[in-house]
């Protein structure tokens, strides 16, 4: 539509005369999708955030991963159009109750996920997001004891895809995919008996999926637990007629663009997350305009931070 696109024209003039890239999630709204000049994933968006030329950053996803663009970028400046949009798995835990916890466990290695404040990264040895977490937990030597946190879920998958035994898994969740539950599989999977499957591993129903697949009541060959932009690629070469997703609810835009032959169905249709939508074009646009909303960390904390952020980075380059 024509308001769409003076709009997206007016976003992309801005940002070139600012010197500014424009990052989106893959739970953003649909046009902010399609302004972006990159669209991914939380790893993806880290890897460009810390490569960019650009003079400045425009994050458009939630705090925590402006907070990370500026820990790999101290000298940019990145700008956030909604401060407030916050996620409830990185509130699960706080830098004080994870050095409670180091204390409770002399010597272990502590593996965060990217989902969590710039003070928790300090306070971690790796970081990790939902695409590379079984194999920063395979890097990590036998012998060692392995704190993880903030995401159950995701650390329960982490243990059963590494056999690992000795990762202790903090009880955060993010309340969005906690909420996609075991019965709402039960029920999308009774409606579409030929679907494939595809699981974010944050997902409270992520154990009852694989654990249908291992009583052969789900074929494994059409179930996946894959990071957003794992079902992105999926998305772009399945040939299943229905495809069921279970994730936030904004990353079908992208999966129904790149593949008009297969209908995805969200496992949850009420999976949103309030602060993915928090930026609005209208916000996106001000703070193109203003410079306003720079995402600031303190100096000392965004050093011990980068090397976790850094160290994650660099297994599997
Ligand atoms: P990924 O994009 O890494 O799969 O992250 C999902 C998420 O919940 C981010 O908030
Ligand atoms: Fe946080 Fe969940 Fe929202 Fe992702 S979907 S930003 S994990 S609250």
């Amino acid at each position: 539509p024509a308001e769409y696109e003076s709009w997206a024209a007016e976003v992309r003039r801005l940002a070139d005369e600012r010197g500014a890239v424009v990052l989106a999630h893959n739970y953003q709204v649909p046009e902010i999708q399609d302004v972006a000049h990159f669209t991914g994933d939380s790893l993806y968006l880290s890897r460009v955030a810390a490569q960019t030329d650009a003079r400045e950053i425009v994050f458009c996803g939630v705090h925590f991963m402006a907070e990370t663009a500026k820990i790999l970028s101290p000298d940019k400046t990145v700008l956030l159009p909604d401060h407030d949009a916050g996620c409830s798995l990185a509130d699960s835990i706080t830098a004080e109750q994870l050095r409670e916890w180091k204390a409770e466990h002399p010597g272990a290695v502590v593996v965060s996920y990217v989902n969590t404040t710039a003070a928790v990264k300090a306070e971690t040895d790796v970081c990790c997001t939902s695409s590379n977490a079984a194999d920063v937990v395979r890097s990590i030597p036998a012998d060692r004891e392995i704190l993880f946190c903030p995401d159950q879920f995701l650390g329960a998958h982490v243990k059963r895809v590494t056999g690992r035994s000795d990762v202790h898994v903090w009880a955060g969740e993010c309340h969005v995919h906690a909420g996609i539950s075991p019965a709402d599989v039960r029920a999308q999977v009774a409606a579409h008996p030929d679907a494939e499957i595809l699981v974010h591993p944050e997902c409270g129903c992520t154990t009852s999926v694989l654990d249908l697949v291992s009583h052969g009541d789900l074929p494994a060959e059409r179930t996946r637990v894959l990071s957003t932009g794992g079902m992105v690629e999926q998305a772009a070469t399945t040939t299943a007629g229905q495809v069921l997703v279970a994730t936030e609810v904004g990353i079908l835009h992208q999966l129904r663009a790149l593949n008009s032959g297969t209908d995805f169905i969200p496992m949850n249709s009420r999976a949103a997350c309030r602060y993915m939508k928090m930026i609005t074009p209208a916000k996106l646009l001000h703070t193109l305009r203003t410079g306003e909303g720079a995402v600031d960390v303190d100096p000392e904390t965004a050093a011990r931070a980068r090397r976790a952020v850094e160290a994650m980075i660099a297994i599997g380059e």
